[in-house]
């Protein structure tokens, strides 16, 4: 871009409908960061404008920026254009003198509770920050999803802002986001892990067949039915997908009927994570999802893992953080996400 040029804004979108099929995270939380932009005034220079994704022939730039704010910021999830599960329409580039310095993206997806989720995500390399570069890319993404909703409520812009970037949650406060729930990791050694409990009467686990994963699937879509708080249930299939081995999984039985379960998969690095724990109604307050967490973690002592790991909400109305806190995990990070009506903006 030369010099004197305007601000550039990527022209009106089509109205592709963006099926959000990223994996993002454990589970079906999907949480993508929005890593940290400066909270310093916006300074427009002739020279800085967004466009559109151009394709590979960006992916090299878009990799540099990601790199260098995972350097600074901190481990993380940088969705960008480059990974190809949205559209490039959904996507942003924002350039300064022709390089690249930041990367956007618009994922959207429909939750358990009826939510329409237009997720806005992006970054801006740490050495460009506090020019404007992610306020333009968060508006532009913001009126590209009003383009594409209907503005009905229970469609909602969102972001993400781990407490440990300041930059980005001022950003989305700044543009009327709120915390709508917080995702929680927990961690723990598993080598200290006590000695498993009794399992409540009339309840015994028995090792994991193939034939039972349509019984387990069913009693977790019970388990998370309704569930708020960003949940999409996995359908069968996605979640047959994602079950490499049952080694380390805990199932309570009574009788032939499913009455809890604890699901864990190895991982690399000596950790492995819990994907599901569910205990079916009927089931419940009895120190099941507690028996079965000890088997799982007495299972993975056996089986060499170190560190266990799992994944749950803050606002969750079984208190699961406390349930985990008991179980001897820790937490390791709070992932805010925010939201505001989709209504309040103009496409
Ligand atoms: C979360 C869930 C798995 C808990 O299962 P559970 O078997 O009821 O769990 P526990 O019995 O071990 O502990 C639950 C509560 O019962 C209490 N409790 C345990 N044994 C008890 C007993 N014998 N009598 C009375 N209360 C008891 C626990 O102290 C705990 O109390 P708290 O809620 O005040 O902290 C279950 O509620 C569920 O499936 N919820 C829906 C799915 C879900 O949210 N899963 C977790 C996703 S991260």
């Amino acid at each position: 871009m030369g010099p004197g040029e305007q601000v550039r804004v990527i022209p009106e979108p089509s109205t592709a409908d963006l099926r959000a099929s990223a994996t993002i995270g454990r589970r079906s939380w999907r949480h993508p960061e929005f890593a940290r932009q400066s909270p310093g005034p916006p300074v427009a220079s002739a020279r800085m404008g967004l466009r559109a994704y151009a394709g590979p022939d960006d992916d090299e730039q878009i990799e540099r920026v990601r790199q260098a704010v995972l350097a600074v910021d901190g481990d993380g999830w940088l969705p960008g254009p480059d990974g190809g599960e949205v559209p490039a329409e959904a996507c942003v580039v924002a350039e300064d003198a022709g390089e690249v310095v930041g990367f956007g993206r618009l994922d959207r997806w429909t939750e358990d509770d009826g939510t329409e989720m237009f997720l806005v995500t992006g970054c801006v390399h740490p050495d460009r920050r506090g020019r404007g570069h992610g306020t333009a890319m968060l508006r532009r993404q913001e009126a590209y999803a009003a383009s594409l909703g209907s503005g009905a409520p229970h469609q909602v812009l969102g972001g993400n802002a781990d407490d440990d970037r300041p930059g980005a949650r001022q950003l989305l406060l700044d543009n009327g986001y709120r915390v709508a729930f917080t995702l929680v990791d927990l961690s723990r050694p598993v080598a200290d892990a006590a000695a498993p409990a009794a399992l409540p009467a009339g309840l015994r686990t028995r090792p994991v067949l193939a034939e039972h994963q349509p019984l387990i699937h069913a009693a977790i879509t019970e388990c998370f039915t309704g569930s708020g708080d960003g949940f999409v249930s996995p359908d069968y299939d996605s979640y047959l997908a994602a079950v490499r081995d049952t080694d380390l999984w805990a199932v309570a039985w009574d009788g032939d009927e499913v009455a809890g379960l604890v699901t864990s998969e190895r991982e690399d690095g000596g950790r492995a994570d819990s994907p599901w724990v569910a205990v079916r109604p009927a089931y419940r307050r009895r120190g099941l999802a507690s028996a079965l967490l000890a088997r799982s973690l007495a299972a993975m002592r056996e089986h060499g893992v170190t560190v266990a790991t799992i994944r749950t909400v803050a606002e969750n109305p079984h208190r699961t953080v406390d349930l985990y806190q008991r179980a001897g995990y820790r937490i390791v990070r709070r992932m805010p996400r925010y939201r505001k009506p989709l209504a309040s903006v103009s496409a």
